[in-house]
């Protein structure tokens, strides 16, 4: 039967799916049940026993839990554990992930767990190595696993995490009631949450944050587009005056070290919002459950010492199913588990082959459109026309500017021209009398820098073609695009040399394939590289 599972790789929480992640859960618990009841027969069961399989552990940020769970369960598997001294490597020499771990996937075919402050690192890397791996006639191409990425994603904690609400819920997927405390804004474990809760049916979530840790926009848009009902609170203390508290609270760390003198300042008062008081222990619910995916800081605890010995103290538990979590997940990328899994809901995948988003309109023939270059009308040249319909007067003329600089229509005779339709709005129109045709390549960029615009070709003074465009589903192939995220693997700052991409979203932004940050479709453009 085939492994659904070998030679895959978790990037992002998305990468599995529900289906896949609810097999994965009954596979931990069966083994923690295994455990428990010393079955060795049925631990066994779990084990890889492949002398050629190993792990490759790369962090180049600290971990203590994700990389010591990480080794012992490959220790479970009876397997290698390799590490590479990222303090002492050719990093250090300017070297690019692409190169470090292309030469690594050369000497073993393993599993590379990778921890880095770049975001987007484990997605770049599992094209670029599996492409090496094939040129290089390589038996196996390597997986990877995000052991957690700047501020992206946290993978693996987002499973184990889910898997301990599911403990404390008697494995009910139908509905999670659950409030995520704390640094909201850097947190990845909770950033993770948006995609990851969704294998409850029914999810509320309470944001408890002050404004300044606040869970960034286009995570809680993911969150609305999901279903979950989300309820806003700025300390813990006007959590508590709420009627609907919930009984599994999700702290995470305050990293304010990241914010600047201004946020420093004012630390106290910040963490005081997201610190748990001895105060306020009677007035939460019965059974009540805390998590932290930890560490915590031993001067700053947000849930202070006190309470490891109350009946709130999830987080032990947390830590330790990081280890069974991951003992299963390396079980089924080495193939012990995983071949009874049936996939039994199509899995939509998005096509971005099959969208037109360039359309060739027939041009009138009856009436002769004139289009004036100011004082003689165009005989000959282009005019892209329906430009920002809609916006102010300065905001068309600024995009006339990006348009202009994206098409590369700033070096030719012409001009941008804001209009008004009859009901009143603004438009803008850029003329370039003198230019004779469009590649497909340049229609592809005007859809993607000026979309809904239309553009008309002249000749003889008759439009001979016309293009109406809308938003491309996807953006890439251009070497002028630039992900606005400085930790991201794709930012030019970060030498890489990976080129962006960015796909569509439902509220009509682009979203990094790498780090997912969202951007409007100007702000993707690298105008400096021209
Ligand atoms: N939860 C977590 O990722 O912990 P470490 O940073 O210790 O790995």
């Amino acid at each position: 039967m085939k492994n659904n599972f070998l030679g895959r790789s978790l990037c992002v929480i998305e990468d599995f799916s529900i289906e896949e992640r609810i097999y994965l859960f009954s596979k931990i618990r069966e083994l923690k049940a295994a455990v428990k009841a010393e079955d060795l027969e049925t631990q066994q069961e779990f084990r890889i026993e492949d002398p050629n399989f190993g792990i490759y552990e790369v962090f180049l940020e600290d971990s203590t839990r994700t990389k010591e769970s990480f080794r012992n369960a490959a220790n479970f598997h009876h397997a290698k554990v390799s590490e590479l001294a990222t303090s002492s490597s050719s990093f250090n020499k300017g070297e690019s992930y692409a190169d470090t771990f292309n030469t690594l996937t050369g000497y073993s075919n393993k599993i590379f767990i990778v921890r880095s402050k770049v975001e987007g690192v484990c997605a770049h890397l599992a094209k670029e190595c599996v492409e090496y791996a094939n040129r290089n006639e390589l038996t196996k191409a390597p997986s990877f696993i995000n052991a957690g990425d700047g501020r992206h994603e946290h993978p693996t904690q987002e499973l184990l995490d889910e898997y301990t609400f599911l403990e404390d819920n008697d494995f009910n997927y139908d509905n999670l009631h659950i409030a995520l405390v704390g640094d909201l804004f850097h947190g990845r474990t909770v950033h993770s949450k948006a995609k990851g809760l969704t294998v409850f049916k029914n999810v509320t979530v309470d944001l408890v944050a002050p404004e300044e840790l606040a869970m960034p926009d286009s995570y809680l848009l993911v969150m609305k587009e999901n279903g979950y009902n989300i309820n806003i609170y700025s300390s813990i203390e006007e959590y508590l005056q709420s009627n609907n508290i919930a009984t599994q609270w999700y702290f995470t760390r305050p990293q304010l070290e990241r914010m600047g003198e201004q946020i420093l300042k004012r630390q106290e008062e910040l963490r005081a919002s997201i610190t748990f008081r001895k105060e306020f222990m009677s007035k939460l619910p019965e059974n009540t459950k805390f998590y932290h995916p930890l560490p915590r800081h031993k001067m700053f605890p947000t849930i202070p010492t006190f309470l490891d010995k109350t009946s709130l103290n999830g987080w032990e538990r947390q830590s330790i199913n990081g280890m069974y979590t991951r003992i299963c997940l390396l079980g089924l990328f080495g193939g012990s588990i995983g071949e009874d899994f049936i996939q039994t809901k199509k899995v939509v995948e998005e096509n971005f082959h099959d969208e037109e988003y360039i359309f060739s309109v027939e041009p009138k023939k009856s009436a002769k459109k004139v289009y004036s270059e100011g004082v003689n009308p165009i005989a000959n040249g282009i005019v892209i026309d329906h430009i920002s319909v809609g916006e102010t007067p300065s905001d068309i003329r600024e995009h006339m500017r990006l348009i202009s600089k994206i098409i590369e229509l700033d070096d030719c005779k012409g001009g941008e021209w804001v209009s008004q339709n009859n009901d009143g709005m603004f438009k803008g129109i850029i003329f370039r009398p003198g230019i004779r045709s469009f590649s497909r390549k340049e229609l592809k960029r005007l859809a993607a820098v000026a979309s809904g615009c239309t553009l008309n070709i002249i000749k003889d003074e008759t439009v001979v073609e016309k293009y109406r465009t809308t938003l491309p589903p996807r953006i890439y192939n251009f070497d002028d695009l630039a992900c606005t995220n400085e930790a991201c693997i794709s930012n030019p700052s970060n030498g890489e040399g990976v080129e962006a991409m960015f796909h569509r979203t439902s509220d009509k932004r682009y979203e990094c394939v790498y780090c997912g940050k969202s951007h409007s479709f100007k702000e993707i453009w690298n105008t400096a590289k021209k």
